[in-house]
């Protein structure tokens, strides 16, 4: 198997024997090196959105992000997804430095590899919850029988099998945020990035609508990155992270 002094690490699940050889390793789905943000407020003040952030999250790893409100968590995903710019470190997707990207590359990339989930749905009122579903398809000019099929299987998990051609504004927050998350798996991401996936939703729904999520994501073997406030709902994922004023540590559990 050996090929210009290269083994796989693992091989039909079973470990490479020599420790001592170099490995293919999957990249990890995102990484931060020494990463900071600062946004220039009233005029010209920096603020210091995000400071020397480092990590890497492996493939299938889910991690939550708590913190208090302006720590810097959306800014935390804003980065992550390429919205928003480091004002210093690399930011890598899929092992992809976004620096070396032009905005082209970057957008395709970030459309083939992330999914995202907001708070406040965007979901089209006006549309079905089958339409709004598959919208990212209709954005990759892939719309035929198969995105068709894999949103009503979407949904279906979600328990919305019966709510396909309703218009969105009949549906509750918590069946809404449903077909966010439908929508925002729709293309098998690699990450998913939430941000209160369930701010708006009350604790109960919001816990559904968070386990949901974790199931989906298990199944799916999708990186799941998500801010709640809720230490509770933080607890289910594999590992919390805290936000201070920009710093990051870990705070809980790597299991
Ligand atoms: N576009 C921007 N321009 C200027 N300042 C910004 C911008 N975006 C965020 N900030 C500032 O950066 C800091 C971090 O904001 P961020 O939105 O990441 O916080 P957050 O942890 O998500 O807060 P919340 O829990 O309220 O959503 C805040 O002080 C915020 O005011
Ligand atoms: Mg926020």
């Amino acid at each position: 198997m050996a090929r210009d002094g290269i083994v796989p690490s693992t091989l039909n699940g079973v470990k490479a024997a020599d420790p001592g050889m170099p490995t293919i390793e999957s990249p990890p789905a995102l990484s931060f090196e020494n990463v900071s943000k600062t946004f220039l407020v009233s005029g010209d003040i920096p603020l210091a959105a995000l400071r020397h952030v480092s990590f890497r999250i492996p493939q299938g790893r889910k991690v939550a992000i708590i913190g208090r409100s302006g720590s810097g968590k959306s800014t935390l995903l804003h980065l992550s997804a390429g919205i928003e710019w480091p004002t210093e470190g690399a930011i890598r997707l899929m092992g992809r430095d976004l620096a070396g990207l032009g905005d082209r590359e970057r957008t395709l990339l970030r459309r083939e590899t992330v999914g995202l989930v907001f708070q406040f749905f965007n979901l089209l009122s006006h549309l079905s919850v089958r339409d709004n579903v598959l919208l990212p398809a209709w954005i990759a000019s892939d719309l035929g029988p198969a995105a068709a099929s894999r949103a009503e299987e979407l949904l279906a998990r979600v328990g919305l099998a019966g709510r396909l051609d309703d218009p969105i504004r009949k549906l509750s927050g918590g069946e809404m945020q449903r077909v966010a998350i439908c929508r925002a798996l729709l293309r098998r991401p690699k990450l998913l990035l939430a941000d209160e996936p369930t701010g708006s939703l009350d604790d109960e729904n919001g816990r559904v609508v968070m386990e949901q999520l974790l199931s989906l994501s298990s199944q799916e073997k999708t990186t799941l990155v998500y801010v709640t406030h809720s230490p509770e709902l933080a607890a289910l994922a594999d590992e919390t992270w805290t936000l201070h004023s920009g710093l990051l540590e870990l705070t809980g559990g790597r299991h």
